[in-house]
Parts: structure tokens; C-alpha cells; sequence
């Protein structure tokens, strides 16, 4: 069974078999969260691209559904976005029935191959039955190239025209560079304006965007620009950066210069935020790197999804922050609490979640074993927090794979929970402000965990769907 299948994860969702990477067509529709996602079902290496399709009413559990969107003659269906097109806009439900309407790209492999540069384009594909079955627009592609060959992931969101009708906008990333476009009807798209190209990190190509209005602690409303770049992220490889500042009359004005990172662990990458959500902004990502990913030791399938997280902005130094804190329905998996009284403890299974108090916040370790001797090391100290998995398994896969992840904190860490699973760790500190998330090849599960003696309040709680 699924649950004693080496490096199965028990409450991360993973596909069945075959490879998985990015998060797509993220959508809450009639109380269901729906998860596409980048699936190639024939392999466990990356291919011709599908939509895989996951749905879930708490965030939590999720079904597997059969595959949503197939690969056609116009290419492999690359990452993007859904949206609820409640008014029809689009005209391709009805009025009492509106459609959900997902944008992709299409990516045409056998015109990459014969040395065109114009083979990423936008098009979209639409269900009138609730996200379970999709059917693609007659007249794709939406959005044809535009002379700059990387042109993709889409993420459309309602927004305001100019002459103040209800409309659409797409952020996409182009290279180097975020493009925004608007829409009346989902089908016809006006560029509005670019940004990027002397901002922020740059180290490869930007990829998966999204454009999420947020509102500051002093109460003014903010714009966030999630960036995925590979390569160049802080820790090798691909990682998410954001901007944060203001988005008017179709156009994005970065605050400062700050290069900021959502995620300062290796295995967080292309994660953007659910549409059609009110009030909360939940994100998921797809938990692994470009680096090593199709070499990782999972026989079966590859990759998993990081936890839901629900994102906000917090202020350090006079400083805005994206805060990332675990979705509040993952408290729903908590089954049986265990209190510590000492520092030491043996993980009742291989879904847990640990949870601290910090005393001397400049400081602390936690230290998990197994009956190998393998080890993941969870520390602060000289102003960094840091994971450390040289020792944690089967590391040598890939040359990068064996390392300490360290991110830069300069505020107090006042406490920590950190969400174990059969193949990865999340440390969350002070609930968000800082996140580490790293995959783990242990070669045996973790057995014991050490907490440094100025950790406090210290719970285990064993974690799984079922009860
Ligand atoms: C990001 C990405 C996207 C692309 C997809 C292809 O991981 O490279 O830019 O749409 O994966 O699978």
C-alpha cells in the first residue's frame, strides 16, 4: 500500500506515479480547492507536459481526479493559472452556468527543435462541469509570441479595466521580465506594461508569477510579485523571489530594491496563491528544485507539494516582509499529542509536527536521528538559521544535494514548528517570518529527536488524514 512505499509522503499530497512539478490552475469553486499540476504520467522524469488534477475541501486531504488537460498538436501543456469566469465574460459557459476558465501555455517541442523561437504561447481550455472535465477553446491560442521564446505560466486574476468595466489580468513571465496583460472576455489581451528587467535577482530565467494585492500591518494595501527564477536562487538552483510595492493603472512599482526570498530552504519552488479565495492568500508549491530533481531517490513517482501556507506582510526594522505561515486547516491533521517534559524524544511516526518555544532567541538546535546515525541539524546561531542535511541519507544523488542551507535573521525567533514527513522538513520561525523547506532521503526514519535546553513548551503531534 501507498503508505509503506519508501519516501512516501503521509499527509504531503504526491502523485500516484510518474513526475510531477509546478502547482497550476490553483481555484476554490463551490467549497472545493481544485490543485493542477505539471504531471508527466509515462515517466519519473520530466516530459510531454499534462495538467494532473488533485481536489481537496480542507486543503488537506486530497483526491486524486484523472488527468485534466492532455498535450495536442499545438504542445505539451505547460504551468498556469484558473480562474471562476463568474459573469461569462468569456462566453464559453452560460449565465447560470459560468465556466472555470483555465490559461496555460502551450509549449511546441517539435518547433524548439527545429530552431523556431516563437513556440510558447498562451491558450486556454474551460469546464462547465465544476473542474471536472475540460475542454480546450476552439480558436487557441489567445495570446501568440511575441518574439521573446520564454513566454509563460500565466496568472490571471479579476481585476478593474481602465474605462472601470469588470475585466482580467495576466502576469507572465517573459525571460527576464514580468509582462502584464488585460482582458475584457479572457480571450483577447492588450499588453499594459513591463517590469524587471533592472530589478531584483536575475541569476535565470523568470518563471511562474503571480500578482497578489495585500494589505500592510499599518493597514495600506500593498502588491506582491512572486518571481520564480532558475537558476540563481540563494541556495542553488530554483528558488521564488518577490517584490513588494504598488500596482497602478496596469503597472508595478516596486518599493525598494530589496531582493527578498519567499523560502530560504532548496525545496520550494513555483508555488503561487489559489484564486477565487476571499480574504486569505494560500499558497502551495511544488517541493523541489530543478537542480536534482529528476534524479531524487523515489521509485514510483517524483516530487511532492510543500503544505499549504497561508501568505501575509509583517514589518521588521521598518522593513515589509512576506510572512508564510502554515494554513491553519493543517492543525486538522494533528492526531496525537505528545508534551514533552524532556528534551529528548523518540517521533511516534514519520508525519509529525514539532512545536517550541524559543527562550534565548539568539539561539537553538534541534537535532533529529535515526537508528543509522543519520542526522538533519536544525540550528541558529551567528544571525543564521540553518538546516543541515550533509548527513541526512542518501545524499549522494547529486553533488548539491549534501549541504547547510543557512537564511539570514536578524530579529528575535521567538518560536518554532517544523512539519516532518516521510521525505522532507518545513521549519516555520515565529509562524512564518523565516521558512527553511528541504527534502530528506533518510535511510531509515527519523527515530529521536534533541532540543537544545532553552527550547520550551515543546509538543509532538503526530499528523495523518485519517483518524
Ligand atoms: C517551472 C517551469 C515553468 C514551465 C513548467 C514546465 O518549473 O519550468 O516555467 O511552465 O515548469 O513543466
Amino acid at each position: 500500500s501507498a503508505e509503506t512505499e519508501k519516501y512516501r509522503p503521509i499527509y504531503h499530497f504526491t502523485p500516484d506515479f510518474g513526475w510531477m512539478n509546478d502547482p497550476n490552475g490553483m481555484v476554490f469553486h463551490e467549497g472545493v480547492y481544485h490543485l493542477f499540476y505539471q504531471y508527466y504520467p509515462d515517466s519519473t522524469v520530466w516530459g510531454p507536459m499534462h495538467w494532473g488534477h488533485a481536489i481537496s475541501s480542507d486543503l488537506v486531504s486530497w483526491d486524486r481526479k484523472p488527468i485534466a488537460i492532455y498535450p495536442d498538436s499545438l504542445g505539451y501543456i505547460f504551468s498556469g493559472s484558473a480562474v471562476f469566469d463568474r459573469e461569462n465574460s468569456s462566453g464559453l459557459g452560460s449565465i447560470e452556468n459560468p465556466p472555470l476558465v483555465a490559461i496555460y501555455t502551450y509549449h511546441d517541442m517539435e518547433a524548439e527543435q527545429s530552431g523556431a523561437t516563437d513556440y510558447q504561447y498562451q491558450a486556454i481550455a474551460y469546464s462547465i462541469d465544476q473542474g471536472i472535465s475540460w475542454d480546450k477553446y476552439q480558436n487557441n491560442p489567445v495570446l501568440p509570441n511575441q518574439g521573446i521564446k520564454d513566454f509563460r505560466d500565466p496568472k490571471v486574476m479579476p481585476w478593474t479595466l481602465e474605462n472601470g468595466n469588470p475585466g482580467w489580468l495576466m502576469t507572465l513571465a517573459v525571460m527576464d521580465r514580468i509582462q502584464f496583460f488585460s482582458s475584457e472576455n479572457l480571450l483577447d489581451w492588450k499588453m499594459e506594461s513591463e517590469f524587471g528587467q533592472n530589478q531584483g535577482a536575475h541569476g535565470g530565467v523568470w518563471e511562474c508569477p503571480d500578482l497578489i494585492p495585500m494589505t500592510a500591518p499599518d493597514g495600506s494595501q500593498k502588491w506582491v510579485l512572486l518571481v520564480s527564477i532558475n537558476p540563481g536562487g540563494p541556495q542553488k538552483g530554483s528558488a521564488t523571489q518577490y517584490f513588494i510595492g504598488d500596482f497602478e493603472e496596469g503597472k508595478f512599482t516596486p518599493d525598494d530594491q530589496l531582493i527578498r526570498w519567499l523560502d530560504y530552504g532548496p525545496d520550494n519552488y513555483a508555488g503561487v496563491t489559489w484564486s477565487n479565495v476571499e480574504d486569505r492568500h494560500l499558497f502551495i508549491g511544488w517541493m523541489s528544485n530543478w537542480l536534482y530533481a529528476q534524479e531524487v531517490p523515489t521509485e514510483k513517482w517524483r516530487s511532492a507539494m510543500t503544505i499549504p501556507r497561508e501568505l501575509s506582510l509583517f514589518e521588521v526594522n521598518g522593513t515589509l516582509l512576506l510572512q508564510s505561515s502554515p494554513a491553519a486547516e493543517m492543525k486538522e491533521l494533528r492526531r496525537k499529542t505528545y508534551p514533552l517534559s524532556q528534551l529528548q524524544t523518540t517521533l511516534p511516526s514519520e508525519g509529525v509536527e514539532l512545536e517550541a518555544q524559543i527562550k534565548n532567541e539568539e539561539e537553538f538546535s534541534i537535532l533529529l536521528e535515526n537508528e543509522l546515525g543519520e542526522k538533519v541539524l536544525i540550528t541558529r546561531a551567528n544571525g543564521l538559521v540553518s538546516v543541515d542535511r550533509s548527513i541526512a541519507g542518501q545524499v549522494d544523488f547529486h553533488p548539491d544535494f549534501p549541504a547547510v542551507h543557512s537564511a539570514p535573521m536578524s530579529w528575535e525567533s521567538e518560536s518554532i514548528r517544523i512539519f516532518l514527513d516521510a521525505s522532507s522538513i518545513e521549519v516555520f520561525i515565529n509562524d512564518g517570518e523565516l521558512v527553511l523547506t528541504s527534502t530528506l532521503f533518510p535511510n531509515s526514519p527519523w527515530k529521536t529527536a534533541r532540543f537544545s535546553e532553552n527550547l520550551s513548551d515543546i509538543v509532538v503531534y503526530e499528523l495523518n488524514y485519517e483518524d
